[in-house]
């Protein structure tokens, strides 16, 4: 495993032409960020070492580096899902390739149903905690020394980064919600019976994704900020709307313009 890490991270460090120490990974409502890099360089999943490659149509997986505000930065643009068969280990390699390349601090991005009941369709949520509920750790099995064999989780979200997040919001007049994300494997939306469940375990999003990543990033010692673009809502026990992967889609690309200025900002002032 550390071998192939590092075979991905000296290809990549003998082809980058730049080293940030920032990486973004690029959910649903997010992919429009990629616009925005200047001085691009975009490097296929399908060409690094021992990296998985996507399986979903239209997305051919790349890395894209260059200069995003006043920071170099690395954005994944197309993410591995547990619910396309992926293991955990493939799940989480990017994470700890941008470890090996020296990047310390990640943003994560994704689109999660609301069951908090004030939350509406559209809504951007600064995630301060998760739960993790997919069926298989991706810490399980040989400890990677990177970190403790049990780590810590008491931080998972950088509490500085979401108060900055906050403060920012406040500042521009952004309506901006905070909440707990809780991950499962999907690729089922949620039953009314579950959407009340999680909401009853403290879910106040829930989505497919993100977990996995986040608990290899905080084992390796990064710091993590993480916005959910909040893409249809379970708002009373018996009035779930239905949800459809189209939709998710158009209310994430509606939400893109403001989660891209929300991350540029941010990046601009950690
Ligand atoms: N459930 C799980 N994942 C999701 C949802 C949802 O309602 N919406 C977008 N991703």
């Amino acid at each position: 495993m550390l071998e192939r890490i590092q075979e991905a991270a000296d290809f990549l460090n003998g082809k980058m032409r730049c080293h940030p120490e920032l990486a973004i990974i690029l959910g649903t409502g997010l992919g429009s960020l990629v616009h925005e890099i200047s001085d691009k360089q975009e490097i296929d999943y399908a060409d690094i070492p021992h990296f998985p490659v996507s399986t979903v149509e239209g997305h051919g997986g790349k890395l894209i580096i260059g200069r995003l505000g006043n920071r170099d930065v690395m954005a994944m643009q197309g993410r591995f899902h547990y619910y396309e068969g992926y293991g955990m280990k493939e799940v989480t390699f990017p994470i700890r390739v941008m470890h090996a390349l020296g990047i310390r601090k990640l943003f994560v991005s994704n689109a999660a149903g609301g069951t908090h009941p004030d939350f509406k369709v559209g809504d951007l949520m600064m995630i301060t905690d998760h739960i993790n509920l997919f069926p298989e750790h991706p810490l399980r099995g040989h400890n990677i020394p990177y970190g403790p064999r049990f780590p810590d989780m008491s931080e998972a979200y950088s509490k500085e980064w979401v108060e900055l997040a906050m403060r920012l919001a406040g500042e521009k007049g952004w309506l901006l919600r905070k909440g707990v994300y809780l991950g499962t494997q999907g690729p089922t939306y949620e039953t009314p019976a579950e959407y009340r469940m999680f909401r009853l375990l403290g879910a106040d999003a829930v989505g497919m994704s993100t977990v996995p990543e986040v608990i290899v990033a905080r084992h390796c010692g990064m710091k993590v900020l993480g916005v959910s673009v909040i893409t249809n809502v379970a708002a009373s026990a018996d009035a779930v709307a239905e949800a459809s992967h189209e939709e998710v889609q158009q209310v994430a690309d509606a939400a893109q313009p403001r989660m891209t200025t929300l991350m540029k900002e941010l990046i601009n002032r950690i």
